[in-house]
């Protein structure tokens, strides 16, 4: 088998975006535009991958380095080439040759704001350049708007692709013609070395074009093989914001189709948002309004009621979000039950069967086996053992307004309703808060801590107070 390199051509500004940042690192709902395409490369398992820069080089070059383990590409097997003036694609790949002097075998040339390419795709097209014996293979698609792609010049006798046109050299003729360029395309190194030497600027760009290289193979009656792709999309380059959303709503879709291909039951498509990088098994169920991005790994008979926002949480089998929950970088344990309305923050631990219920957040927290804190509470820097139970309105005073201290609450703990417990401080297994207390100390095994005024009793104090004020 040839080898295959990869070049992603990523030396363009964006000026119909601004311009500030390359277009190659315009955001979609997640990732990078470039993002996308690294990743799907990577299952090519490709000899070479070069990325050509340009434009605020060091941005796009620290923004691989930095982001591509997080979104499933190895920075370490990317090369970079610095394509110094931006004169257009084909000097681009000139760039992108100086990294493959040696380089024998097949080079696929993508675009680095063409994100939507799948890779079944480039592998179909690595099939037909090699059944086809081509020299040049090409992906197309047809559209009825063609706008500024390229266009795909045939052979009027047998169809033989003869050229690319770009749209503002086409006579009018030409620019009717439907089928388009995708700018992806898988190039014998042996040809593609000399062909670049060759490109002139003569076009209403003035630029060194790429696509013109398929002339010349044309008429060097080279084998030219085409992949048309069943849907435009995946050729969706992006010049403007609006297709930057088309982008964003493309991968969401995607997404959303093969989460309910394995399984997963949504209430309401329209209103759930998923990133790709979460995984959930068979068997969950999500209702409306939720979100879920970055690293969630959602278990199998998890039930999201609706209306949550979760970001890296491990949810695990059973556990039951209810209406209105918001959590980071929490893991809620087989059976738990969190909501409605719950916060919780970073390095929120929630084991087996604890309970989270409404207005309760917790952080830094850790609620062991069956632990319950059911309404109104503040869990901060704490332990709490295993079927302990805080009452309603608990807080753990974990901030004395320059450090933070830590609360450790037992086994079988019984906090009463309405207490404070003033970190640092400890209390023992078995031990039982009285109501309403503001716990500064230490609690021992079994005992009870209280801090609370005596009641007294006024008899008939109310009845006076009507008549006086009637
Ligand atoms: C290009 C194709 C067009 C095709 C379209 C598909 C050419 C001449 N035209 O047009 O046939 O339909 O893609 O999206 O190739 N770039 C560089 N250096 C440069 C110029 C561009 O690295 O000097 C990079 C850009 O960052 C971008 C890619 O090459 O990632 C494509 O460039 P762009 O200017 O978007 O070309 P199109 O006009 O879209
Ligand atoms: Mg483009």
């Amino acid at each position: 088998m040839d080898k295959t390199a990869v070049i992603i051509l990523a030396a363009g500004q964006g000026k119909r975006m601004g311009g500030e940042l390359p277009k190659v690192l315009a955001r979609t709902n997640e990732g990078a535009l470039i993002d996308h395409v690294l990743r799907t490369v990577t299952g090519l398992s490709p000899d070479k991958t070069v990325v050509v820069t340009g434009y605020k080089n060091e941005l796009v070059e620290q923004h691989i380095v930095s982001e591509g383990a997080s979104f499933g590409y190895d920075p370490a097997k990317i090369t970079f080439a610095l394509q110094k003036e931006q004169l257009g694609t084909g000097d681009a790949v000139r760039a992108g040759m100086t990294e493959l002097k040696d380089f024998r075998g097949k080079v696929m040339i993508l675009c680095g704001d063409v994100p939507l390419v799948k890779e079944q795709t480039l592998k179909n097209l690595i099939d037909i350049h090699v059944n086809e014996k081509a020299t040049i293979s090409l992906i197309t698609a047809t559209t009825d708007s063609p706008a500024s792609y390229g266009r795909i010049i045939r052979s009027k006798e047998d169809g033989r692709v003869l050229a690319i046109k770009e749209a503002r050299d086409c006579s009018q003729a030409e620019y009717l013609i439907q089928e388009i360029n995708a700018g992806l395309y898988l190039v014998d190194s042996a040809f593609l070395q000399p062909a670049l030497e060759s490109l002139s600027t003569e076009n209403a760009q003035k630029e060194y074009y790429l696509t013109d290289i398929v002339q010349k193979a044309a008429e060097e009656g080279q084998n030219i093989a085409c992949h048309i792709l069943p849907e435009i999309i995946e050729a969706q380059g992006v010049n403007t914001f609006y297709e930057l959303q088309k982008i964003s709503q493309e991968i969401l879709r995607r997404n959303v189709e093969e989460l309910i291909k394995g399984g997963v039951r949504l209430l309401d498509t329209n209103t759930f948002y998923c990133d790709t990088t979460c995984t959930i098994e068979s068997g969950a169920q999500i209702g409306p309004n939720v979100t879920l991005l970055g690293n969630c790994q959602i278990a199998s008979g998890v039930v999201i009621e609706g209306s949550a926002w979760i970001k890296d949480c491990v949810i695990r089998e059973g556990a039951h979000l209810k209406f209105g929950v918001r959590a980071e970088e929490a893991i809620i344990g087989e059976g738990a039950s969190v909501g409605p309305f719950a916060h919780l923050r970073p390095e929120s631990v929630l084991e087996k069967d604890v309970k989270v219920g409404n207005f309760v957040e917790t952080k830094k927290a850790l609620l062991r086996e069956g632990a319950k804190a059911s309404h109104l509470t503040y869990l901060g820097d704490v332990e709490v053992g295993k079927n302990a139970n805080i009452g309603a309105g608990t807080i753990t005073c974990n901030y004395d307004g320059y450090k933070k201290s830590k609360t450790v609450i037992g086994e079988g703990v019984f906090v009463g309703s309405n207490s404070s417990l003033v970190a640092p401080v400890t209390l023992e297994k078995g031990a039982t808060v009285g109501a309403g207390s503001t716990i500064t100390k230490n609690i021992k095994e079994d005992a009870l801590g209280l801090t609370r005024a005596d009641q007294r009793e006024i008899p008939g104090w109310s009845k006076k107070k009507r008549e006086r004020n009637s």
